[in-house]
């Protein structure tokens, strides 16, 4: 009989085919699985051509995959989030044996994994739901992998997670088991709300830098900037890409100005919205790609709209603070959707822990990441933190300079205006929600509470008597 696989994956896209050869370049032996369409005939005969490594063994069929793996076996899905991964397990679970596990490594909602991991388990099926971050490259030379599910199911796959995640500064593996069921898919929809809303305020620097820097000078600043504490793999990125010719052509000219979006960031919103935690920085960034989506209105209105711009220069040195102050309100924002998450589904997230595995290996990583892996270890609230509340200060500021220069030249900063509405909402005692209180009590009885009366009593006013 044929040596059996260590492991096996179904689904060689773009990630699935970068983790394979990652695992298998590891020294695990390795079965993969692709369907066969009419486009995806070609797709394992391929990578078994392509594949640098001895030990992989390639499946088109499932019941022969299965049977090529050793037990209990352990199968890495990687499709599509959505209908997919319930058909592909649909299709697999027949042919499993009790305490074989399943992980899911694709974007999926959490409640889809919490449902799954609960169908499962209780057919005898071990289930970990598996966020993956790195894109291409981090899947192929090192991704940070966010696990949620049980114990015993992550240590049976941990060697293999270990070898091929990236490391952290102290050679630590970038994967981590999280929490139970949906926990790491949780993670992972928030670390593309971070992302969106660290992406938007680069697009936010970018068009108040262009507005009198070439492409050149932007970048430069970009670079210099990445040299400090603002140093991270979104920056770096974007001065490379402003570099980046076609010809004569800066090829970023080229690129039309609409943004996708997959459904995570909209999701990072929505679970925010969910559990009554602020995260007005990542909706200011979903909502941006949904108006940049809107072109044809956009170039419309724009030609129906006169605008006299004034003609300053934005002061790179106050830019370059206000980025600073909007990326500690982003971090600020996302970590207390975690938390709140984990607290409501009692998953017990480390926070300290979740910055470590994305210190390297995924979009976000950056050294204020590395500096939040410390801070966590002694305080959980960021703005009780002495010296990020002390950067958050020294920093306003500057973002108020920027956002009226931002303002007077009529360029768009959704994500560092939300960032300094965030700020000044968050260090104001008064709110003006108490006349929400009393126009909610006025058209609907839905009572209030006193200042002067236990807050254990609620009260209702004859409004139209009284006035
Ligand atoms: C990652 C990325 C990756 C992808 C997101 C966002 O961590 O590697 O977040 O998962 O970029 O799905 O995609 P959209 O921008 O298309 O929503």
């Amino acid at each position: 009989m044929k040596e059996q696989s260590n492991f096996g994956i179904i689904g060689l896209g773009v990630m699935g085919r970068s983790l394979a050869e990652n695992i298998a370049s590891k020294g695990f032996s390795l079965s993969v699985y692709n369907r066969i369409t009419e486009a995806e005939r070609q797709v394992v005969p391929n990578f078994l051509k392509e594949t640098t490594s001895h030990v992989v063994l390639g499946f088109t069929e499932l019941k022969g995959f299965v049977a090529s793996l050793k037990t209990p076996r352990k199968i890495l899905i990687m499709v599509n989030a959505g209908a997919a991964v319930d058909s592909v397990i649909a299709e697999i679970e027949p042919l499993l044996d009790h305490n074989d596990l399943i992980i899911d490594g694709g974007n999926s909602h959490f409640q889809d994994t919490q449902r799954r991991s609960k169908a499962l388990e209780a057919n005898g099926i071990q289930f970990l739901g598996v966020g993956v971050s790195g894109g291409e490259q981090g899947a192929l030379k090192g991704p940070s992998m966010m696990a949620g599910g049980q114990a015993d199911a992550y240590e049976s796959i941990r060697p293999i997670f270990e070898a091929i995640a990236a490391k952290d500064k102290n050679n630590g593996a970038c994967t981590a088991l999280l929490g139970s069921d949906g926990c790491g898919h949780f993670v992972k929809t928030i670390h593309n709300g971070i992302e969106y809303a660290e992406m938007q305020l680069l697009a936010e620097c970018f068009s108040l830098l262009a507005h009198s820097h070439s492409y050149d000078e932007i970048a430069h600043i970009f670079n210099q900037w990445n040299e400090g504490y603002l140093a991270g793999y979104l920056l770096e990125i974007t001065a490379s890409i402003l570099k980046n010719k076609e010809g004569n052509d800066y090829l970023l000219d080229k690129i039309l100005d609409k943004a996708g979006s997959k459904g995570t960031g909209s999701w990072s919103s929505q679970l925010a919205f969910q559990l009554g935690v602020p995260a007005s920085m990542i909706n200011a960034a979903v909502t941006a790609r949904y108006v940049s989506m809107l072109k044809e209105k956009r170039m419309q209105m724009a030609a129906d709209v006169d605008r006299n711009n004034a003609t300053l220069i934005v002061d790179v040195q106050k830019l370059k603070e206000a980025y600073q102050f909007a990326r500690l309100i982003n971090h600020y924002q996302g970590f207390e959707i975690i938390k709140a998450a984990s607290e409501a589904n009692h998953w017990h997230v480390d926070l300290s822990e979740t910055a470590r595995i994305w210190t390297q290996g995924c979009i976000i990583k950056s050294r204020l990441m590395e500096s939040l892996v410390e801070i966590f270890k002694k305080e959980t609230d960021l703005f009780r933190h002495p010296a990020i509340i002390s950067e958050v200060k020294n920093n306003v500021e500057s973002a108020k300079l920027i956002l009226n220069n931002a303002f007077s030249l009529n360029i768009s900063t959704p994500c560092i205006s939300n960032s300094l509405q965030y700020w000044i909402s968050i260090t104001s005692e008064k709110s003006g929600a108490h006349i929400i209180q009393a126009q909610r009590d006025y058209f609907g009885a839905h009572t209030y509470q006193r200042i002067d009366k236990p807050l254990t009593h609620f009260f209702t006013t004859n409004w139209t008597s009284n006035g």
